[in-house]
């Protein structure tokens, strides 16, 4: 018997409401939801959530109203080798992407998604990505059978009503589907606090089309598709075909101590710190500055006809790493965390409240005596350190809507976006990168983004230290050919300069360079704002710096030291580039180009080739 779909008078899109008839006539869900993004509807599925054993909620005068989910130990992070981009011809998709000809993922799909519902609710979550009705924003209609995923979504998303009014009768959307891929048998109640599949996962974009599909995970980017999935990898591909640019970069503003404001767009690989680069609270000595959030992970950036370009933020909500954060390294981050959060994998204390790794910095070292770590299982110190055990999973995240940010910039919300300055692309390397260098121009700063790299640090790249080449840290994120995407950046570049206008200074950094007994030579966190400072500076005509072979970067006295006692031959160490390091690096930049093929732009060749014999 087909499904009553029950749909809202508040939508009234043929097209949505037929694809949701043919999508619950796939997935046999016992019930649709219709979602309107209401505080009432949140609370509601969190209780269910509660219930169901999927959600905790925590003390409710030490976090309230705030929970605590587990996930199923398989179920922790993203699947980059399930992701797959699905066009037409695989040399669109690139040698960074997983591909697989359309007609054989649908066929390899539809019986995986064939009664993927059974038992289970399927919710349908209208979203929008960037201000509601901004010229800027996209719309999107995520089905999940996951209530999880509806109150994350509500959080990270504007979701909920007003979408479908923006939507009207034939609006666009991206059509998402997502299943946690664990059908309940006929009658059988779900006994599962996490229900996933442990064993099949795909994450699959259809850029060409414009839809996504998910089966099987139900954690952060495989499951909450608003975000990697929608606003990286199809957005970017959008961005290609319309002149636009879908970025992994956070954006924040910085008012200097005389009320004058920029904006700053920053890339930086996963688990790099973005958040707190983007909450950062100025250090002792520069206290008259002042940094405001706009986003903290993606940026979709828009050139506008005067050649400036404009830049929002398209999600709502950050869904940030927990450990490492604490008072010290991120204290605006902890200061949104105190009420309305969603922890996933983080453990749990006996008074009912979260912990993480990094949290003991806040306590003059002193851990907890006893803990339920991330996987429901008892934790003490003494365990910890016999064993090497951690409390929370080390990817374990927290979910808050932007407005729980006490410095969130006041045009976070404006539909119109802000006008971007400065751009600033950082990897993630123990050795030869500086510190900071200007890029002289757009070409080469293209350069220096496409040829980022990322220090493994984790087991799951394998071996420690490796350069994992993370180009303008979009490596998992660029929904196409990665050799176009450069193109069309180098095209943005070219389109600016035309119009007349002067293009965002480009900058490179590298947060961390180590001596040899493998300790970080820079500080870090606020002390980052020394650097912004310099560029701000440089953008206002009022710094000055020194060419080096592949940039410019700045003396000892152009950067502000009040407050922190860093030496000139601390700062020489970090600003050092070794000639010979840096032909090695620049071999290593050939290896990545080649491996992108034909298709690499001749022009940053010729920049590499250049600076070899500079
Ligand atoms: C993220 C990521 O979660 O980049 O933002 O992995
Ligand atoms: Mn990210």
């Amino acid at each position: 018997m087909p499904i009553d779909l029950h749909v809202p008078a508040a939508v009234r899109h043929s097209r949505l409401i037929a694809w949701v008839a043919e999508m619950a006539a796939l997935c046999q869900p016992a019930r649709i939801h219709w979602c309107d993004g209401s505080q009432e509807e949140y609370d509601t599925l969190c209780q269910q959530l509660v219930e169901a054993g999927t959600f905790i909620r925590l003390h409710p005068a030490k976090r309230p109203n705030s929970y605590l989910a587990r996930t199923d130990p398989s179920d922790v992070a993203r699947v980059e080798d399930r992701t797959f981009i699905c066009c037409e011809r695989q040399e669109d998709a690139g040698p960074t992407n997983h591909w697989m000809a359309p007609e054989v993922m649908r066929s390899t799909l539809q019986p995986l998604f064939a009664g993927c519902m059974a038992g289970r609710t399927m919710y349908v979550i209208p979203f929008s990505m960037g201000p509601l009705g901004s010229p800027i924003a996209q719309l999107g209609v995520e089905l999940s059978d996951s209530a999880y995923v509806a109150v994350n979504m509500r959080l990270m998303t504007r979701m909920g009503r007003a979408v479908y009014e923006v939507l009207g009768e034939q609006g666009d959307f991206v059509p998402c589907v997502h299943t946690v891929g664990a059908p309940l048998a006929a009658g059988a109640s779900d006994d599962s606090v996490w229900p996933c599949n442990p064993d099949v996962k795909y994450i699959v974009h259809y850029p060409e089309t414009r839809e996504i599909w998910s089966y099987g995970s139900g954690y952060g980017g495989n499951a909450l598709l608003g975000k990697k999935c929608l606003a990286l990898r199809i957005a970017s591909k959008m961005g290609q075909e319309q002149g636009w640019l879908a970025e992994h970069m956070l954006i924040l503003g910085v008012t200097d101590p005389l009320g004058s404001k920029k904006y700053v767009a920053a890339a930086f690989p996963s688990a790099c710190g973005k958040t707190n680069f983007a909450m950062l609270v100025p250090p002792p000595g520069l206290e008259g500055w002042r940094v405001t959030t706009v986003g903290d992970d993606i940026a979709w950036i828009q050139p506008q006809a005067d050649g400036s370009l404009r830049a929002i933020n398209p999600e709502a909500g950050y869904f940030g790493v927990a450990p490492g954060t604490n008072w010290h390294t991120n204290p605006n981050c902890m200061a949104s965390l105190q009420r309305d959060v969603i922890f996933t994998n983080v453990a749990l204390t006996d008074e009912g409240d979260v912990w993480w790794e990094g949290l003991e910095a806040d306590h003059g070292g002193q851990l907890p005596q006893h803990l339920i770590d991330w996987q429901g299982r008892d934790w003490t110190p003494a365990l910890a350190q016999a064993t090497g055990a951690k409390a929370a999973h080390p990817n374990a995240r927290f979910t808050v809507a932007a407005t729980n940010n006490p410095v969130l910039d006041p045009a976070w919300d404006d539909g119109q976006g802000v006008k971007i300055d400065a751009l600033i692309f950082g990897g993630r390397r123990s050795s030869t990168v500086p510190l900071v260098t200007e890029a002289r121009n757009w070409v080469e700063g293209v350069y220096m983004a496409a040829t980022m790299g990322s220090e493994t640090t984790a087991a799951a790249f394998g071996q420690q230290g490796v350069v994992r080449r993370d180009p303008f840290a979009m490596l998992p994120f660029c929904g196409y050919h990665m050799g176009d995407y450069f193109q069309h950046w180098l095209d943005m570049g070219a389109k600016i300069e035309q119009s007349g206008a002067t293009a965002p200074r480009i900058y490179c950094v590298n947060w961390f360079r180590k001596n040899a007994q493998g300790q970080f030579l820079w500080p870090g966190y606020g002390e980052n704002m020394r650097v912004l400072k310099w560029m701000l500076d440089r953008l206002a005509g009022q710094a000055q710096g020194q060419e080096g072979p592949f940039g410019l970067g700045p003396r000892y006295e152009d950067l502000p030291w009040e407050g922190l006692p860093f030496t000139p031959e601390a700062f020489a160490r970090i600003m050092a580039l070794d000639l010979q390091d840096w032909q090695v690096e620049l071999q290593s930049h050939a290896e990545h180009f080649a491996s992108l093929g034909e298709r690499l732009p001749v022009q940053l060749e010729q920049v590499r080739m250049a600076w070899a014999q500079a």
